[in-house]
């Protein structure tokens, strides 16, 4: 009797085993069934990537070959890229419209088409006077171009703070890391030119800037000097709000030719680096009797000119060969400087600017 209860009991063991197995074998089947499958789907994924490799390397080839024929027919085609420019002036800060040459062209339209003369206020407010600065400033966006010799394409090498700024941070860089040549290159030539036997550096408390940019001027002068007031005048919208907002600057509404919103002597250094040759020279003399009406006596005018008197012969025929097609810059006449800084109004603390990177220094007395 023990010996068949004892058999009972093997014979549910092993049908419990095989159950087991069973199940064990089961559940091999079916990940082996999943891993086939898994299997599958990566094969097929890997395939469908390589297929998706092949046509995102087709659409870069194209997008190569599309911008090299953009790039080739705006060599020939400058009309979208001063548009392009001209967007850039209404991007950031409210430009504004020099008070004087404004008011006395209303008053000729008011007086020669005065039938006109409401309905073309209403359009160019609507417009915010585009046109008009389209205009003003057509000679600072004509001059602002150079070119591309490794993309053979037109350039715009300023007026275009806000193409800059966005691609600063696509690259994730700063704008200092982004202009750091310029920076140094800047830092070299002021401590060359700017002495503390010029001003006193302790007595410099107010500081104006024209064509500020990037802001390397600005950073030497903020550095060097540690003014309480900084008044910058830059038609770059986006530049000069990325100026007041990088480097607590004050950035006023600009007009390209005034110090509108400074007050007379009020000013202990007047800057302007490589910005005055980009600008007709009408403007540039009218910036800078403005900079002989805000500086204080004892106030520095510090600023770089191409003057058409220094202009010997092989400075032009350099000009022609080296800036092709690009003919212009702003040059000024000697007598334009010396009517801004008459000698009895002011001291020349730079003996020959040729030789200190065509940087004059002029002190109010
Ligand atoms: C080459 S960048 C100046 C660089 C800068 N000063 C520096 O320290 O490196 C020339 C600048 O002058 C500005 N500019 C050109 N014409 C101007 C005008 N009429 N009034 C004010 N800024 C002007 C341009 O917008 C541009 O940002």
């Amino acid at each position: 009797m023990r010996k068949v209860n004892f058999l009972r009991k093997a014979d549910k063991a092993d049908k419990a085993d095989k159950a087991k197995i069973k199940q064990l074998e089961d559940t091999i089947n079916s990940l082996t069934k999943a891993r086939d499958a898994f299997q599958n789907r990566l094969q097929q994924r890997n395939e469908q990537n390589v297929a998706l490799r092949q046509t995102i390397d087709t659409l870069n080839e194209k997008q190569k070959s599309f911008s090299a024929k953009l790039d080739a027919t705006n060599t020939s085609n400058r009309r979208g890229l001063a548009l392009e420019r001209v967007e850039h002036f209404f991007k950031g800060k409210k430009l504004s419209l020099p008070q004087e040459g404004y008011e006395a062209f209303l008053e000729k339209c008011a007086t020669q088409a005065p039938e006109k003369y409401n309905l073309f206020m209403e359009n160019i407010e609507n417009l915010q006077h585009r046109g008009i600065f389209e205009q003003l400033f057509s000679t600072e966006i004509d001059m602002a171009q150079g070119f591309n010799f490794r993309k053979l394409c037109p350039i715009v090498t300023f007026q275009r703070g806000s193409y800059d700024i966005d691609l600063a941070k696509k690259m994730g860089v700063t704008i200092a890391e982004q202009k750091a040549k310029l920076i140094d290159i800047t830092k070299t030539r002021f401590d060359a030119a700017l002495m503390d036997k010029h001003i006193d550096p302790k007595r410099v408390e107010s500081i104006c800037e024209i064509g500020a940019a990037w802001g390397a001027a600005t950073r030497y002068m903020l550095n060097r000097y540690k003014p309480t007031t900084y008044h910058v005048y830059e038609i770059d919208t986006a530049w000069a709000q990325w100026l007041t907002e990088n480097l607590g600057v004050d950035s006023k509404s600009c007009d390209g030719e005034t110090f509108a919103e400074t007050d007379d002597e009020t000013m202990d250094i007047m800057v302007a680096s490589s910005c005055l040759y980009f600008m007709p020279f009408v403007k540039q003399w009218n910036y800078l009797t403005e900079t002989a009406r805000v500086l204080r006596p004892g106030g520095l005018a510090f600023f770089n000119v191409i003057v058409t008197e220094q202009l010997t012969v092989p400075a032009l025929k350099e000009l022609l060969s080296n800036f092709f097609p690009r003919r212009a810059f702003g040059y000024i006449p000697q007598h334009c400087l010396d009517t801004a800084f008459p000698k009895e109004e002011f001291e020349l603390l730079v003996e020959n600017p040729q030789k200190a990177d065509q940087y004059h220094i002029y002190r109010k007395l």
